[in-house]
Protein backbone atom coordinates (compact mmCIF):
# COMPACT_ATOMS: atom_id res chain seq x y z
CA UNK A 1 0.00 0.00 0.00
CA UNK A 2 2.85 2.37 0.82
CA UNK A 3 4.70 1.86 -2.05
CA UNK A 4 1.31 2.49 -4.36
CA UNK A 5 0.61 5.71 -2.60
CA UNK A 6 4.64 6.08 -3.40
CA UNK A 7 4.55 5.16 -7.17
CA UNK A 8 1.59 7.59 -7.65
CA UNK A 9 3.17 10.13 -5.92
CA UNK A 10 6.42 9.68 -8.05
CA UNK A 11 4.96 10.00 -11.30
CA UNK A 12 3.54 13.64 -10.70
CA UNK A 13 7.05 14.39 -9.12
CA UNK A 14 8.76 12.79 -12.16
CA UNK A 15 6.68 14.67 -15.01
CA UNK A 16 7.51 17.44 -12.69
CA UNK A 17 12.79 35.54 -9.39
CA UNK A 18 12.65 47.04 -11.90
CA UNK A 19 15.47 47.40 -13.88
CA UNK A 20 18.57 45.18 -13.27
CA UNK A 21 20.43 47.32 -10.92
CA UNK A 22 23.98 45.63 -12.08
CA UNK A 23 26.07 44.09 -14.69
CA UNK A 24 26.18 40.50 -13.41
CA UNK A 25 22.35 40.63 -13.10
CA UNK A 26 22.02 41.24 -16.53
CA UNK A 27 21.06 38.31 -18.81
CA UNK A 28 22.05 38.81 -22.45
CA UNK A 29 20.72 36.47 -25.53
CA UNK A 30 23.11 35.31 -28.48
CA UNK A 31 21.46 35.59 -32.05
CA UNK A 32 19.46 32.96 -32.35
CA UNK A 33 15.97 32.05 -33.65
CA UNK A 34 13.79 35.07 -32.61
CA UNK A 35 10.69 34.45 -31.03
CA UNK A 36 7.64 35.75 -32.93
CA UNK A 37 5.35 38.87 -31.50
CA UNK A 38 1.45 38.91 -31.95
CA UNK A 39 0.13 42.13 -30.97
CA UNK A 40 -3.42 41.74 -28.54
CA UNK A 41 -4.98 45.23 -27.47
CA UNK A 42 -3.65 44.92 -23.60
CA UNK A 43 -0.27 42.44 -23.95
CA UNK A 44 2.33 41.21 -26.45
CA UNK A 45 2.59 37.76 -26.69
CA UNK A 46 5.06 35.80 -27.33
CA UNK A 47 5.88 32.44 -28.54
CA UNK A 48 8.11 30.56 -27.17
CA UNK A 49 11.45 29.27 -28.67
CA UNK A 50 11.61 25.80 -28.79
CA UNK A 51 14.13 24.34 -26.33
CA UNK A 52 17.15 22.51 -27.05
CA UNK A 53 18.03 21.53 -23.90
CA UNK A 54 22.06 22.04 -24.64
CA UNK A 55 23.48 23.53 -20.98
CA UNK A 56 27.35 25.38 -21.28
CA UNK A 57 29.17 26.25 -18.42
CA UNK A 58 31.43 29.30 -18.55
CA UNK A 59 33.07 30.49 -15.72
CA UNK A 60 30.36 32.23 -13.32
CA UNK A 61 27.62 32.05 -15.88
CA UNK A 62 25.63 28.88 -18.20
CA UNK A 63 24.13 29.11 -21.13
CA UNK A 64 20.86 27.45 -22.37
CA UNK A 65 18.57 28.40 -24.90
CA UNK A 66 20.24 30.80 -26.20
CA UNK A 67 20.15 32.90 -23.22
CA UNK A 68 23.43 33.67 -21.08
CA UNK A 69 22.58 33.66 -17.38
CA UNK A 70 24.94 34.73 -14.25
CA UNK A 71 25.51 32.55 -11.38
CA UNK A 72 24.76 33.35 -7.72
CA UNK A 73 27.93 33.42 -5.30
CA UNK A 74 25.68 30.35 -3.91
CA UNK A 75 25.16 28.37 -7.04
CA UNK A 76 27.90 25.80 -8.41
CA UNK A 77 27.34 23.55 -11.51
CA UNK A 78 28.16 19.78 -11.08
CA UNK A 79 29.89 18.82 -13.88
CA UNK A 80 27.59 16.22 -14.90
CA UNK A 81 24.78 18.63 -14.97
CA UNK A 82 24.65 20.01 -18.53
CA UNK A 83 24.82 15.80 -19.31
CA UNK A 84 21.75 15.24 -17.12
CA UNK A 85 19.87 18.15 -19.05
CA UNK A 86 20.72 17.15 -22.46
CA UNK A 87 19.58 13.27 -21.77
CA UNK A 88 16.23 14.70 -19.89
CA UNK A 89 15.25 15.89 -23.17
CA UNK A 90 14.87 12.52 -24.79
CA UNK A 91 12.77 11.44 -21.40
CA UNK A 92 10.53 14.08 -21.60
CA UNK A 93 10.05 13.50 -25.25
CA UNK A 94 9.41 9.75 -24.61
CA UNK A 95 7.03 11.00 -21.28
CA UNK A 96 5.11 13.18 -24.15
CA UNK A 97 4.69 10.47 -26.09
CA UNK A 98 3.40 7.97 -23.95
CA UNK A 99 1.12 10.54 -22.06
CA UNK A 100 -0.85 11.43 -25.17
CA UNK A 101 -0.05 8.06 -27.22
CA UNK A 102 -3.51 8.23 -29.21
CA UNK A 103 -2.64 11.36 -30.60
CA UNK A 104 -6.41 12.23 -30.78
CA UNK A 105 -8.48 14.81 -28.64
CA UNK A 106 -9.16 14.84 -25.25
CA UNK A 107 -11.84 16.18 -23.66
CA UNK A 108 -11.37 17.56 -19.97
CA UNK A 109 -13.38 15.66 -17.35
CA UNK A 110 -14.18 18.78 -15.09
CA UNK A 111 -14.31 21.80 -17.54
CA UNK A 112 -15.70 19.61 -20.50
CA UNK A 113 -12.67 21.46 -23.15
CA UNK A 114 -11.81 19.56 -25.94
CA UNK A 115 -8.00 19.42 -26.98
CA UNK A 116 -6.38 18.13 -29.93
CA UNK A 117 -2.69 18.29 -28.47
CA UNK A 118 -1.01 18.05 -25.06
CA UNK A 119 -1.67 19.62 -21.59
CA UNK A 120 0.97 20.88 -19.06
CA UNK A 121 3.61 18.21 -18.78
CA UNK A 122 2.70 17.86 -15.19
CA UNK A 123 -0.49 19.92 -12.99
CA UNK A 124 -2.58 19.94 -15.94
CA UNK A 125 -5.43 19.31 -13.99
CA UNK A 126 -6.71 23.08 -12.56
CA UNK A 127 -9.20 23.74 -9.74
CA UNK A 128 -9.68 26.89 -11.47
CA UNK A 129 -8.05 30.29 -12.16
CA UNK A 130 -8.89 33.55 -9.94
CA UNK A 131 -8.23 37.33 -10.17
CA UNK A 132 -6.85 38.62 -7.04
CA UNK A 133 -4.46 41.33 -5.65
CA UNK A 134 -0.88 41.22 -4.08
CA UNK A 135 -0.41 43.83 -1.30
CA UNK A 136 3.27 44.49 0.31
CA UNK A 137 3.46 45.43 3.00
CA UNK A 138 3.87 49.15 4.08
CA UNK A 139 6.63 48.30 6.50
CA UNK A 140 9.28 46.13 5.43
CA UNK A 141 12.68 45.96 6.21
CA UNK A 142 14.00 45.97 2.71
CA UNK A 143 12.63 47.11 -0.97
CA UNK A 144 13.56 44.19 -2.95
CA UNK A 145 12.45 43.88 -6.40
CA UNK A 146 8.60 43.87 -6.72
CA UNK A 147 8.60 43.96 -2.94
CA UNK A 148 8.01 48.00 -2.40
CA UNK A 149 6.67 49.20 0.43
CA UNK A 150 2.94 49.40 -0.05
CA UNK A 151 3.30 48.70 -3.35
CA UNK A 152 -0.08 46.46 -4.92
CA UNK A 153 -0.26 44.38 -7.95
CA UNK A 154 -2.45 42.75 -9.95
CA UNK A 155 -2.52 38.99 -9.87
CA UNK A 156 -3.58 35.89 -11.49
CA UNK A 157 -3.99 32.48 -9.69
CA UNK A 158 -3.92 28.90 -11.00
CA UNK A 159 -4.95 26.40 -8.57
CA UNK A 160 -4.12 22.77 -9.61
CA UNK A 161 -3.25 19.38 -8.77
CA UNK A 162 0.63 18.01 -9.60
CA UNK A 163 -0.14 14.83 -11.43
CA UNK A 164 -0.05 14.45 -15.03
CA UNK A 165 -2.98 12.85 -15.41
CA UNK A 166 -5.78 15.29 -16.56
CA UNK A 167 -8.38 12.42 -15.32
CA UNK A 168 -6.84 13.24 -12.13
CA UNK A 169 -8.89 12.70 -9.26
CA UNK A 170 -8.84 14.73 -6.38
CA UNK A 171 -9.41 11.81 -3.96
CA UNK A 172 -6.29 9.98 -5.10
CA UNK A 173 -2.49 11.54 -3.33
CA UNK A 174 -1.07 13.83 -5.15
CA UNK A 175 0.56 17.70 -4.40
CA UNK A 176 -1.47 20.43 -4.94
CA UNK A 177 0.07 23.26 -7.14
CA UNK A 178 -0.20 26.94 -6.48
CA UNK A 179 0.75 29.56 -9.39
CA UNK A 180 0.75 33.26 -9.54
CA UNK A 181 1.46 35.54 -12.03
CA UNK A 182 2.02 39.01 -10.67
CA UNK A 183 0.99 41.62 -13.74
CA UNK A 184 2.52 44.95 -15.05
CA UNK A 185 5.93 44.71 -12.49
CA UNK A 186 8.51 47.57 -13.17
CA UNK A 187 11.40 46.87 -14.79
CA UNK A 188 13.19 44.61 -17.31
CA UNK A 189 12.44 40.36 -17.57
CA UNK A 190 15.41 38.57 -16.57
CA UNK A 191 15.30 36.83 -19.99
CA UNK A 192 15.36 39.92 -22.07
CA UNK A 193 12.84 42.72 -23.25
CA UNK A 194 10.88 39.35 -24.60
CA UNK A 195 10.19 36.77 -22.23
CA UNK A 196 10.85 33.57 -23.88
CA UNK A 197 7.98 31.37 -21.38
CA UNK A 198 5.26 34.21 -20.94
CA UNK A 199 2.79 35.56 -22.11
CA UNK A 200 3.30 38.80 -20.82
CA UNK A 201 5.95 41.03 -21.46
CA UNK A 202 5.99 42.01 -17.52
CA UNK A 203 4.90 39.48 -15.38
CA UNK A 204 6.55 38.44 -12.25
CA UNK A 205 5.72 34.56 -11.80
CA UNK A 206 5.72 32.03 -8.50
CA UNK A 207 5.27 28.62 -8.44
CA UNK A 208 4.56 26.55 -5.38
CA UNK A 209 3.23 23.43 -4.21
CA UNK A 210 1.79 22.29 -1.07
CA UNK A 211 4.65 20.12 1.06
CA UNK A 212 8.29 20.08 1.20
CA UNK A 213 11.40 18.34 0.68
CA UNK A 214 11.37 18.19 -2.92
CA UNK A 215 12.38 14.91 -3.45
CA UNK A 216 15.39 14.93 -5.75
CA UNK A 217 18.31 16.62 -4.96
CA UNK A 218 20.16 17.81 -7.89
CA UNK A 219 19.39 17.49 -11.90
CA UNK A 220 21.32 13.94 -12.38
CA UNK A 221 19.24 12.37 -9.59
CA UNK A 222 15.95 13.70 -11.22
CA UNK A 223 17.09 12.90 -14.70
CA UNK A 224 17.68 9.31 -13.42
CA UNK A 225 14.67 8.76 -11.66
CA UNK A 226 12.77 9.88 -15.16
CA UNK A 227 14.49 7.47 -16.92
CA UNK A 228 13.72 4.48 -15.02
CA UNK A 229 10.22 6.06 -14.87
CA UNK A 230 9.23 6.98 -18.79
CA UNK A 231 11.33 4.18 -20.19
CA UNK A 232 12.13 1.21 -17.98
CA UNK A 233 9.69 0.47 -15.80
CA UNK A 234 6.53 -1.22 -16.71
CA UNK A 235 4.44 0.23 -14.14
CA UNK A 236 4.30 3.32 -11.72
CA UNK A 237 4.87 1.20 -8.87
CA UNK A 238 7.73 -0.54 -10.14
CA UNK A 239 9.31 2.95 -11.03
CA UNK A 240 9.21 4.01 -7.08
CA UNK A 241 10.19 0.69 -5.95
CA UNK A 242 13.45 0.52 -8.49
CA UNK A 243 14.29 4.04 -7.50
CA UNK A 244 15.04 3.84 -3.90
CA UNK A 245 16.82 0.39 -4.79
CA UNK A 246 18.81 1.99 -6.97
CA UNK A 247 19.81 5.04 -4.83
CA UNK A 248 20.44 2.41 -1.76
CA UNK A 249 22.96 0.29 -4.64
CA UNK A 250 24.62 3.15 -5.59
CA UNK A 251 25.20 3.68 -1.90
CA UNK A 252 22.79 6.71 -1.26
CA UNK A 253 21.10 5.42 2.13
CA UNK A 254 20.42 9.46 3.63
CA UNK A 255 19.08 10.39 0.01
CA UNK A 256 16.69 7.76 -0.27
CA UNK A 257 15.65 8.17 3.14
CA UNK A 258 15.14 11.74 2.26
CA UNK A 259 13.22 10.74 -0.68
CA UNK A 260 10.85 8.29 1.04
CA UNK A 261 10.40 11.46 3.67
CA UNK A 262 9.23 14.16 1.26
CA UNK A 263 6.90 11.37 -0.40
CA UNK A 264 5.51 10.83 3.10
CA UNK A 265 5.15 14.80 3.65
CA UNK A 266 2.90 14.87 0.29
CA UNK A 267 0.58 12.17 1.78
CA UNK A 268 0.30 14.53 5.21
CA UNK A 269 -1.23 16.93 3.42
CA UNK A 270 -5.02 17.05 4.18
CA UNK A 271 -7.12 19.19 1.56
CA UNK A 272 -10.52 19.97 1.19
CA UNK A 273 -10.24 23.00 -0.03
CA UNK A 274 -7.43 24.48 -2.16
CA UNK A 275 -7.79 27.80 0.03
CA UNK A 276 -7.26 26.13 2.96
CA UNK A 277 -3.81 24.60 3.02
CA UNK A 278 -0.04 26.46 2.69
CA UNK A 279 1.99 25.75 -0.27
CA UNK A 280 5.96 26.11 -0.58
CA UNK A 281 8.80 27.31 -3.32
CA UNK A 282 10.94 24.50 -2.29
CA UNK A 283 13.95 25.54 -4.18
CA UNK A 284 15.40 28.44 -2.99
CA UNK A 285 15.31 32.32 -5.36
CA UNK A 286 17.50 35.17 -5.32
CA UNK A 287 16.36 38.37 -3.21
CA UNK A 288 18.04 41.14 -4.41
CA UNK A 289 20.79 42.04 -7.17
CA UNK A 290 23.79 40.81 -7.74
CA UNK A 291 25.81 37.38 -7.42
CA UNK A 292 26.08 37.73 -3.61
CA UNK A 293 22.22 38.92 -3.01
CA UNK A 294 19.88 37.56 -0.12
CA UNK A 295 18.70 34.39 -0.95
CA UNK A 296 15.06 33.19 0.10
CA UNK A 297 12.21 30.30 0.05
CA UNK A 298 8.57 31.48 -0.42
CA UNK A 299 5.75 30.33 1.68
CA UNK A 300 2.10 31.38 1.35
CA UNK A 301 -0.50 30.52 4.42
CA UNK A 302 -4.17 30.78 4.77
CA UNK A 303 -4.71 34.09 6.85
CA UNK A 304 -6.61 33.07 9.16
CA UNK A 305 -4.51 29.85 9.24
CA UNK A 306 -5.14 26.62 7.71
CA UNK A 307 -8.54 24.61 7.50
CA UNK A 308 -10.52 21.87 6.63
CA UNK A 309 -14.26 21.04 5.20
CA UNK A 310 -16.84 18.69 3.92
CA UNK A 311 -16.58 16.92 1.00
CA UNK A 312 -18.83 14.80 -1.39
CA UNK A 313 -17.11 11.55 -1.28
CA UNK A 314 -18.65 10.63 -4.38
CA UNK A 315 -17.37 14.08 -6.16
CA UNK A 316 -13.45 13.62 -8.06
CA UNK A 317 -13.30 16.78 -8.49
CA UNK A 318 -14.09 17.64 -5.21
CA UNK A 319 -11.26 20.67 -4.64
CA UNK A 320 -12.67 22.66 -8.06
CA UNK A 321 -16.33 22.27 -6.32
CA UNK A 322 -15.41 23.53 -2.84
CA UNK A 323 -12.98 26.13 -4.32
CA UNK A 324 -15.73 28.07 -6.42
CA UNK A 325 -18.25 27.40 -4.13
CA UNK A 326 -16.22 29.20 -1.51
CA UNK A 327 -15.16 32.08 -3.93
CA UNK A 328 -18.64 32.65 -5.00
CA UNK A 329 -19.78 33.67 -1.27
CA UNK A 330 -16.53 34.51 0.59
CA UNK A 331 -13.21 36.33 -0.18
CA UNK A 332 -10.08 34.87 0.48
CA UNK A 333 -6.88 35.67 1.57
CA UNK A 334 -2.89 34.04 1.59
CA UNK A 335 -0.08 35.44 3.28
CA UNK A 336 2.95 35.48 1.12
CA UNK A 337 6.36 35.01 3.27
CA UNK A 338 10.36 34.24 2.70
CA UNK A 339 12.81 32.13 4.75
CA UNK A 340 15.67 33.86 4.55
CA UNK A 341 19.09 31.98 3.91
CA UNK A 342 20.39 32.99 7.41
CA UNK A 343 23.75 30.47 7.04
CA UNK A 344 25.22 28.72 4.12
CA UNK A 345 24.67 25.87 5.85
CA UNK A 346 21.08 26.59 4.64
CA UNK A 347 21.50 24.29 0.78
CA UNK A 348 20.90 26.22 -2.04
CA UNK A 349 21.97 23.15 -4.64
CA UNK A 350 19.81 20.38 -2.79
CA UNK A 351 16.01 21.20 -2.36
CA UNK A 352 15.82 17.43 -0.99
CA UNK A 353 17.26 19.22 2.55
CA UNK A 354 14.68 21.70 3.99
CA UNK A 355 15.38 24.56 6.01
CA UNK A 356 15.00 24.79 9.24
CA UNK A 357 12.04 26.97 10.34
CA UNK A 358 13.61 27.09 13.87
CA UNK A 359 16.93 28.47 12.31
CA UNK A 360 15.29 30.70 10.01
CA UNK A 361 11.14 31.43 10.56
CA UNK A 362 8.95 32.53 7.48
CA UNK A 363 7.96 36.07 7.75
CA UNK A 364 5.49 37.67 5.96
CA UNK A 365 6.13 40.57 3.60
CA UNK A 366 2.85 40.46 1.48
CA UNK A 367 -0.53 39.44 1.37
CA UNK A 368 -2.61 37.81 -1.59
CA UNK A 369 -6.18 38.88 -1.30
CA UNK A 370 -8.44 36.99 -3.62
CA UNK A 371 -12.15 39.29 -3.94
CA UNK A 372 -15.34 36.89 -4.45
CA UNK A 373 -15.68 35.58 -7.87
CA UNK A 374 -16.47 33.06 -10.17
CA UNK A 375 -13.49 31.73 -12.21
CA UNK A 376 -12.05 32.91 -15.18
CA UNK A 377 -12.70 31.43 -19.15
CA UNK A 378 -11.73 27.80 -18.40
CA UNK A 379 -9.54 28.47 -21.94
CA UNK A 380 -7.78 31.31 -20.82
CA UNK A 381 -6.53 29.45 -17.71
CA UNK A 382 -5.51 26.41 -19.70
CA UNK A 383 -3.43 29.29 -22.20
CA UNK A 384 -1.57 30.64 -18.82
CA UNK A 385 1.92 30.39 -19.14
CA UNK A 386 3.83 30.08 -15.70
CA UNK A 387 6.82 29.46 -15.17
CA UNK A 388 9.90 30.29 -12.50
CA UNK A 389 11.89 31.62 -15.01
CA UNK A 390 9.23 34.12 -16.18
CA UNK A 391 10.78 36.62 -13.67
CA UNK A 392 13.08 39.70 -13.06
CA UNK A 393 16.65 39.37 -12.08
CA UNK A 394 15.99 40.71 -8.25
CA UNK A 395 14.13 36.85 -7.93
CA UNK A 396 15.84 34.80 -10.00
CA UNK A 397 15.42 30.95 -9.58
CA UNK A 398 18.84 29.23 -7.74
CA UNK A 399 20.03 25.72 -7.73
CA UNK A 400 20.37 22.79 -10.07
CA UNK A 401 16.56 21.65 -9.75
CA UNK A 402 15.52 25.18 -10.74
CA UNK A 403 17.72 25.05 -14.02
CA UNK A 404 16.09 22.54 -15.28
CA UNK A 405 13.12 23.98 -15.06
CA UNK A 406 14.00 26.70 -17.53
CA UNK A 407 14.26 24.20 -20.98
CA UNK A 408 11.85 21.43 -19.22
CA UNK A 409 9.01 24.54 -18.74
CA UNK A 410 9.91 25.77 -22.17
CA UNK A 411 9.38 22.24 -23.84
CA UNK A 412 5.72 21.57 -22.08
CA UNK A 413 4.68 24.80 -23.00
CA UNK A 414 5.80 25.01 -26.61
CA UNK A 415 4.45 21.76 -27.35
CA UNK A 416 0.82 22.60 -25.77
CA UNK A 417 0.94 26.03 -27.74
CA UNK A 418 1.86 24.00 -30.72
CA UNK A 419 -0.26 21.24 -30.77
CA UNK A 420 -3.40 23.07 -29.73
CA UNK A 421 -3.15 26.10 -31.91
CA UNK A 422 -2.68 28.82 -29.49
C1 LIG B 1 10.94 22.27 -7.25
C2 LIG B 1 9.74 22.52 -6.99
C3 LIG B 1 8.64 22.68 -8.01
C4 LIG B 1 7.50 23.36 -7.79
C5 LIG B 1 7.10 24.08 -6.50
C6 LIG B 1 6.70 23.29 -9.01
C7 LIG B 1 5.45 23.84 -9.16
C8 LIG B 1 4.73 23.86 -10.33
C9 LIG B 1 3.41 24.44 -10.50
C10 LIG B 1 2.59 25.11 -9.39
C11 LIG B 1 3.04 24.28 -11.79
C12 LIG B 1 1.72 24.71 -12.44
C13 LIG B 1 1.90 26.03 -13.16
C14 LIG B 1 0.58 26.52 -13.69
O1 LIG B 1 -0.43 26.49 -12.96
O2 LIG B 1 0.55 26.99 -14.88
C15 LIG B 1 4.12 23.59 -12.46
C16 LIG B 1 4.12 23.26 -13.78
C17 LIG B 1 5.10 22.52 -14.37
N1 LIG B 1 6.22 21.99 -13.75
FE1 LIG B 1 6.83 22.31 -11.88
N2 LIG B 1 7.40 22.57 -9.95
C18 LIG B 1 8.58 22.16 -9.37
C19 LIG B 1 9.57 21.42 -9.99
C20 LIG B 1 9.54 21.00 -11.26
C21 LIG B 1 10.60 20.27 -11.92
C22 LIG B 1 11.93 19.86 -11.30
C23 LIG B 1 10.19 20.06 -13.20
C24 LIG B 1 10.93 19.37 -14.32
C25 LIG B 1 12.20 19.53 -14.56
C26 LIG B 1 8.88 20.66 -13.35
C27 LIG B 1 8.13 20.66 -14.51
C28 LIG B 1 6.95 21.32 -14.70
C29 LIG B 1 6.26 21.41 -15.98
C30 LIG B 1 6.71 20.80 -17.29
C31 LIG B 1 5.11 22.18 -15.76
C32 LIG B 1 4.05 22.57 -16.80
C33 LIG B 1 4.55 23.83 -17.51
C34 LIG B 1 3.55 24.39 -18.51
O3 LIG B 1 3.32 23.74 -19.54
O4 LIG B 1 2.99 25.49 -18.27
N3 LIG B 1 8.52 21.22 -12.16
N4 LIG B 1 5.13 23.35 -11.55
Amino acid sequence: MRLHILSIILFFIAACSSQPKTESDQTSRTPGPQPASVSSATTSIIAPTPSNYEMKVSGRSFMMDGYQIPLHNSENIPAEEPDAIKSLNDIMIAFFKKQYASGGPTKDPATGLVFQGTRRGVHPRSHGCFKGKLEVNPQLQKNVGIFQKGASYDVTLRFSNGSPQISGDDRSIDTRGFAMKVHNVPGRHLLGDHAMISNETMSQDFTLNSSVPFFSDNAVRYRDFMKILSLEAPTLEDAGKRFIIQLLKQGHPLIAARVTNAFSNIRNVKVTNPLGISYYSITPFQHGSGPDADVVKYKVTPCRGEWQESILANDKFFLRTNLIKHLKNKSACFKFMIQERTNESLAVEDPSKTWSEKKSPFKQIATVQIPVQNPMDEMDCEKMIISPWNTIPEHKPLGGINRIRLPTYLMSVTKRRQTNHY
